[in-house]
């Protein structure tokens, strides 16, 4: 990502917050992993939305209309030995010259330096009850300003949250960030279709992991947007298993939900397919169940559509086609009113992608669904999970778990299938596997 998106951005940010108000920004921490050893860093995304600083210690400061600049980067400063031992580092120079910061100073001497800049300042704009070292600085600050006010300085008056002008520049994606979610979408379609070719009865889910993280770093792209979850069998119907530890069998399904980031931006596929290449009758039927409910919702993707209309539709082709199947019985309106398709579909249409995959973006305004503009990404995402110890049901739909996931981009005129290059026709997948 070019600078000049990131200074594109905090001109925007600098417009909403308004002369005479700051606000502030916290990077993420090192978290410990265990004794010394660290988890990977993975930047704030709001953080580096605004600044394209992918260090942990800073604090972005930014204030309309400051005659010394506007931006002020406060990170480590530069240490021989931590560059010999850690790696490189921007320091107080790299910040102002790699970064664009109008300033920079030392993360250590924040304390003595923002007080002063908060003094005489109307509002505070900062991610509220985010980081509780954030909030507690501030109230210090502040108690520190307060303290000196019969010499005239006044503390800022009102706190707010910076995350709803944030969240909001965030959830429309310009072609810059586009760019970068294509890629991150392309690479995790590509290792979704290996793993396709790769899966073979015998060998692990976590060996299926191991091919589709090989493929993303071969490309290029060195993390996951989020666990990637390998699920075979009854697995499947566990929403958030990410154990990936047993063998794969024919005869069962093999759910992939993985996904790769590009340059802090997620991709979010899911497919499913037989292990065996060839899906059985029971399982052909619930899979054309949740493909025609997803091509129902991505139907319904286009500018001025309300974002609850595509979760609508599939919820329709869903009840519809379980109550055909003989897995709910009763009128479709009655089981929709009374949300007894929650019992094998329990779980949204989909969400908000980009730097975070559940993207940040509110889903309602004034209580309302909101409406589908362009520029938004999302996935659509139906799924059906027939627990094994469903008594309700004939046993053989039991232990049964489907989901089919594609990120969509909302255009002038409709949709774009981000993700479309994965094949999901049953005739599709089983020819795939076949040619194997
Ligand atoms: N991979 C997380 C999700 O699909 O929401
Ligand atoms: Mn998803
Ligand atoms: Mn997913």
């Amino acid at each position: 990502m070019k600078q000049s998106e990131f200074k594109k951005r905090r001109t925007q940010l600098m417009q909403k917050i308004g002369k005479g108000n700051i606000a502030l920004i916290g990077s993420a921490s090192v978290r410990t992993r265990n004794r010394d050893v660290d988890y990977p860093f993975r930047q704030d995304s709001d953080f580096y939305y605004l600044t394209g600083f992918n260090e942990p210690d800073a604090l972005a400061v930014f204030i309309p209309e400051r005659e010394q600049g506007e931006y002020i980067l406060f990170c480590r400063e530069f240490d021989e030995k931590k560059a010999l031992w850690e790696g490189a580092h921007a320091g107080l120079e790299g910040a102002t010259k790699h970064f664009a910061a109008d300033d920079s100073f030392p993360i250590d001497d924040v304390d003595e330096i923002l007080s002063g800049m908060l003094e005489n300042k109307t509002k505070v704009f900062y991610p509220m009850g985010r980081d509780s070292d954030l909030d507690l600085s501030l109230q210090e600050w502040i108690r520190h300003i307060r303290d000196k006010s019969r010499s005239g300085v006044q503390a800022p008056a009102e706190m707010a949250s910076i995350e709803p002008i944030l969240h909001e520049m965030r959830l429309f994606k310009s072609a810059a960030e586009l760019e970068l979610m294509r890629q991150a979408a392309t690479i995790t379609a590509d290792a979704h279709v290996k793993a396709m070719k790769l899966c073979k009865a015998g060998r692990f889910e976590y060996q299926i992991e191991a091919d589709i993280i090989h493929h993303f770093m071969s490309e290029g792209l060195r993390a996951v947007a989020y666990p990637s979850i390998v699920a075979s069998g009854k697995n499947a119907c566990t929403l958030h298993y990410t154990d990936n530890h047993d063998k794969l069998k024919n005869g069962d399904l093999l759910l992939i939900d993985a996904g790769a980031e590009c340059d802090h931006y997620a991709a979010d596929i899911t497919r499913t397919f037989p292990i065996s290449g060839k899906f059985s009758e029971e399982q052909a039927q619930l899979y054309q169940l949740v493909l025609d409910a997803q091509l129902a919702a991505i139907a319904q993707i286009k500018p001025n559509v309300p974002w609850n209309a595509a979760h609508d539709a599939s919820v329709e082709v869903m009840t519809k086609g379980l109550v055909k199947l003989g897995l709910l019985k009763g009128s479709v309106k009655r089981l929709i009113k009374s949300e007894k398709y929650k019992q094998f579909y329990m779980h949204r249409i989909g969400h908000w992608l980009g730097m975070d995959v559940h993207d940040v973006g509110d889903y309602k305004v004034n209580q309302e669904w909101r409406d589908l503009k362009a520029g938004m990404v999302l996935t659509i995402e139906p799924g059906l999970y027939i627990p094994e110890n469903c008594k309700s049901v004939d046993k053989k739909w039991r232990g049964i778990g489907i989901r089919i996931e594609d990120d969509v981009l909302v255009t002038k005129d409709g949709h774009e299938i981000l993700t479309s290059s994965v094949p999901k026709t049953i005739a599709e997948i089983e020819a795939l596997m076949v040619a194997n």
